[in-house]
């Protein structure tokens, strides 16, 4: 398994950076999958109301209104009506991709199970929305997807008389099963929302919108691809006949087909047992417990900067317990804490001027200490001995430890904005470093959602706790790449230390 996901990991790794070059890393469509899922969520909702207006429900009259929409509304219901199918297909491809993505950065062990067992059943009802859309048009593959579903329907023990006997021929056909369809197509995207809802339930600022020149560029294709291959249907349903050739939609449709070699029973199944495997994914193998974000009381003044600043709702802010002189103190809730330490990084006494014995900060991970962090800047600054000197604070993830040698000493933590700001002050005010670089995961694809983010505006003064305009930018240096991009990594670091030999050293800086 673990092979299995390295595999994927390199794969997607290498496509991302391939992609950044084409659309930049902030419209990336590779680490924008879950986000561009809600966007075709939501075209397909829309476009589908507006065909909703045009639609007939009754069995006789759904065909002839469908090809009102296409052919003699084609400008507008008829490209209603293929963005409704593109957008759909395209949700099919994005979710896939989804899913075989956070499978490969894994982020679906241990508590982070949640996003993922959320998100199986919305395989499910994208199917069963699909399904039935194909089904409402009635023309010949609608009658083939009836028939077929209903047979391998009839393989369950659960129906007294076989449903498909419905489809016999066109006397045994009545409305009954059509409204059927249609109360599904109307309701199961509705339960598949709510799931979409609780997905992203334990995630903060969940990110659902794509960035808007990738979300505008994706419109501009669906449309194109609208006028350039509108949908159209495949003649009208006629029980009395069997369709001799038609063209299958594999975004939807690709268990059909098997129906012929596979015995229905057979293939739920298969289809049943798959979805098992998928939901237990989580727990193969299972993920060794993290120590979680503790408080300490003495320390916490009950700002709630960790609350605004922690990925995954993991800490909330409740009435104080101890009786020291505010309001509120900070919580961890444990089964929603992944251990990033994006916490400790934003707690306003994580700061490593404070003297040693007292640096303990309101929060953080037991584990990762901020006075070890301390311990060990002191103690790489003091492993330098290049002509230019720089501490690197970088992200376990982000393959950053290749950058270690006489010029550069790499110090590592879950998450690069675990790092509090005011230890970029202190390797450079202190004269530990000539520079300071940090490295971490590609631009919006922080392992842990939001470090790059933060990391970002902390820096930039946007955020608190940011960073102090005494720090000289030219000193400084942040590398988002993702793990694979080792050379572009070296290149960075060369380039930041080239930038470092036009200033004077810190040594230098002291004895003038
Ligand atoms: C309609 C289908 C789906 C949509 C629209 C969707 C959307 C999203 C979005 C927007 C995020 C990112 C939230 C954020 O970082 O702020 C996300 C995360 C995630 N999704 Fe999905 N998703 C869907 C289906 C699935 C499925 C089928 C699976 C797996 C079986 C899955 C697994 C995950 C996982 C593991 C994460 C990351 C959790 C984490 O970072 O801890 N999703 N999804
Ligand atoms: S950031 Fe620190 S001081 Fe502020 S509430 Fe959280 S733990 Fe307490
Ligand atoms: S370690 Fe990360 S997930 Fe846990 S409380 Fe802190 S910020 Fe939240």
């Amino acid at each position: 398994m673990a092979a299995l996901k390295r595999f994927l990991r390199t794969l997607f790794l290498r496509w991302e950076a391939v992609l950044e070059l084409a659309f930049g890393q902030q419209n990336n469509p590779v680490v924008n999958l879950g986000a561009l899922g809600w966007y075709f969520f939501w075209i397909a909702a829309g476009t589908g109301i507006y065909l909703y207006i045009f639609f007939d429900t009754g069995i006789t009259n759904a065909y002839a209104s469908v090809e009102y929409m296409t052919h003699d509304q084609w400008y507008a219901a008829g490209v209603m009506r293929s963005l409704h199918r593109y957008s759909s297909d395209a949700l099919v491809v994005v979710v896939f991709l989804h899913i075989l993505r956070e499978f490969s950065l894994d982020r679906l062990r241990g508590r982070r199970f949640f996003a993922w067992i959320t998100g199986v059943p919305t395989l499910w009802l994208i199917y069963i929305c699909g399904i039935s859309g194909y089904w409402l048009i009635w023309d010949k593959l609608a009658q083939y997807i009836a028939i077929a579903t209903t047979e391998w329907l009839d393989t369950l023990p659960f129906f007294g008389e076989p449903i498909a006997n419905n489809f016999l021929n066109s006397t045994t056909l009545g409305n009954r099963f059509f409204t059927l369809m249609v109360f599904i197509h109307i309701f199961a995207p509705l339960f598949l929302l709510f799931l979409m809802w609780l997905h992203i339930q334990r995630h903060a600022r969940g990110r659902v919108n794509p960035p808007r020149s990738l979300a505008v560029g994706t419109a501009i294709t669906l449309l194109a691809l609208s006028l350039v291959y509108p949908a159209v249907s495949q003649g009208p349903a006629d029980l009395d006949t069997v369709p001799a050739t038609l063209q299958l939609d594999w975004f939807y449709l690709l268990a059909y087909p098997l129906l012929d070699v596979v015995p229905g029973g057979k293939l739920w199944l298969i289809l049943v047992g798959g979805t098992l495997f998928l939901a237990l994914l989580p727990w193969v193998p299972p993920l060794k417990p993290t120590p979680v974000a503790v408080v300490s009381l003495d320390n916490c003044n009950g700002c709630g900067r960790c609350v605004e600043d922690c990925p995954f709702s993991a800490i909330t802010m409740e009435p104080r317990s101890d009786g020291l002189a505010f309001d509120t103190q900070a919580v961890v809730l444990a089964d929603n804490c992944m251990s990033c330490g994006i916490c400790a990084g934003a707690c306003p006494t994580s700061t490593p001027f404070r003297r040693a014995r007292e640096l303990i900060p309101g929060i953080e991970l037991p584990d990762h200490s901020i006075a070890g962090l301390r311990e060990k800047t002191v103690a790489a600054a003091a492993r330098l001995n290049g002509a230019r000197r720089v501490v690197v604070y970088a992200c376990e993830k982000a393959g950053a430890e290749v950058l270690g040698g006489p010029d550069a000493q790499v110090i590592t933590m879950p998450c690069v904005a675990m790092l509090p700001p005011a230890f970029i002050d202190f390797a450079l005010s202190r004269r530990l470093a000539d520079g300071v670089m940090l490295a971490g995961c590609a631009e919006g694809d922080c392992y842990f959602r939001l470090g790059d983010e933060w990391t970002r505006q902390r820096l930039a003064g946007q955020r608190d706790p940011y960073l102090r305009s005494r720090v000289p930018r030219e000193r400084l240096v942040t590398s988002w790449l993702p793990a694979v991009s080792t050379r572009r990594r070296q290149h960075a670091l060369s380039q930041f230390i080239d930038a470092l030999r036009a200033l004077p050293t810190a040594d230098n800086e002291r004895t003038r």
